[in-house]
């Protein structure tokens, strides 16, 4: 997958920076031509000899070479790249990277690559934990960098924990995975609804459901890597919105949900319906707080939402796709074949509550996707993120 590739090795001044030497080794063995940039204080580090050696190209420091007076393009550099990966990457780097401080080549070079970056963290554990390093981090995953978190182990200072920079190995794997995820969603408009709703009691109280969204935000990450442009309906969850082209949309009650998903819908080529959206709200919300001194025994009358996937399906032109999910505890298959053809769906997702790796807040689904014409897939229990490639390769 790197045969060929451009990659930008952007080394900063860190104690990991002689691992550099080996990522930039399994690079150009993968066939990528690799150009190093480095920070003045990863040359502190290790010598450009050393890197200009193995990668066959002059090493990149500063904006002028010294004895030439030639400039050194960043512009170009960041056109001329398909990757660009920062290993190791330091705490002030990183916050250089957050902020736009682009006061040397490697920071200014990362502000006008046009490819995916990647940056792989290493310092001491109190610097990785720190909270300026940490929404430091946040924010670059917002600006669409991909993080390859550091590990835990022993740290050049003698203490362990977490901040010890991932493995060269580890690292070109993931690069290298990258290159090899298909844009083949390019082009493709993609609504996505993800995590539980919340049905309002009074100011302070609500009906909700343990979904934690997970499956909806692996599903709107995957479909973005994969080039569509991704509308992330969301209930009320704590994640990251997912990098790259993603519109993310905040509600909190099944009736927002659907507004929202009614009025998009039609501009989009397919919606996949992952939301565990409450069937009842409460008939009506108390303006202020319910006490239980002045109420007693109180009885919530309760009616039902509107069946976002079911008015889609109602909705749904030539040539759109809609997938739903289906979480049963009982008579799985069937009812699962039942939601398809009374919301209308192209595709159901059925996992079941029986299985204990599938289901509300475990890192691993197991499902089965059945389709509108009787088709059946099977898959075994797997990580949320590679059982949302396994839908998107099915369904869509
Ligand atoms: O009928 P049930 O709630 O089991 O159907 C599940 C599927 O329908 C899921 O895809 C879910 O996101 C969707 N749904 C919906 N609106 C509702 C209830 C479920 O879109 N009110």
């Amino acid at each position: 997958m790197l045969q060929g590739k451009h990659i930008i090795l952007g080394i900063t001044g860190g104690i990991a920076a002689y691992k550099s030497v080996q990522i930039l080794r399994l690079l150009r063995k993968a066939g990528a031509e690799v150009q190093v940039v480095i920070t003045p204080a990863g040359k502190e580090f290790i010598t450009p000899v050393t890197l200009s050696s193995l990668s066959g190209k002059p090493v990149i420091s500063e904006f002028f070479t010294a004895n030439t007076g030639v400039w050194n393009s960043h512009v170009d550099l960041g056109l001329w790249a398909d990757a660009m990966v920062i290993a190791p990457a330091t705490a002030s780097s990183l916050a250089k990277m957050a902020n736009g401080v682009a006061d040397n080549m490697l920071i200014t070079t990362y502000l006008s690559a046009k490819c995916q970056v990647f940056a792989a963290p290493a310092m001491d554990l109190d610097m990785y934990s720190h909270p300026s390093t940490q929404r430091n981090l946040r924010t670059l995953e917002q600006d669409g960098v991909i993080l390859i978190e550091p590990a835990d182990g022993y740290l050049a200072s003698g203490l362990v924990g977490k901040g010890r920079m991932e493995e060269p190995e580890q690292i070109v794997k993931v690069l290298a995975e990258h290159m090899a995820t298909p844009r083949d969603l390019e082009g493709k408009k993609i609504l996505i609804t993800a995590g539980p709703t919340h049905e309002n009691i009074d100011p302070v109280r609500f009906i909700g459901n343990y979904s934690s969204g997970k499956m909806g935000y692996s599903l709107a990450a995957r479909c973005a890597e994969r080039g569509a442009e991704v509308w992330l309906v969301s209930g009320p969850v704590s994640r990251t919105t997912p990098a790259g082209n993603v519109h993310r949309i905040d509600v909190t009650s099944a009736r927002e949900m659907h507004d929202a998903c009614v009025e998009l819908f039609p501009g989009m080529d397919a919606a996949i319906m992952c939301a565990a959206v409450a069937d009842y709200a409460p008939a009506e919300c108390a303006d202020s707080k319910i006490k239980r001194e002045s109420t007693g025994e109180i009885t919530l009358r309760l009616v039902p939402n509107p069946d976002i996937a079911a008015k889609l399906g109602t909705m749904k032109r030539e040539g759109q796709k809609l997938i739903g999910f289906a979480l049963e505890t009982n008579n799985e298959h069937a009812h699962a074949i039942d939601k398809l053809r009374r919301k209308n769906l192209d595709f159901i997702v059925l996992n079941s509550l029986r299985n204990p790796k599938a289901g509300f807040g475990v890192d691993t689904n197991q499902v089965t996707i059945i389709s509108a014409d009787g088709e059946e897939h099977d898959f075994p229990a797997k990580d949320k993120n590679i059982v949302a490639t396994d839908i998107i390769d099915v369904t869509l």
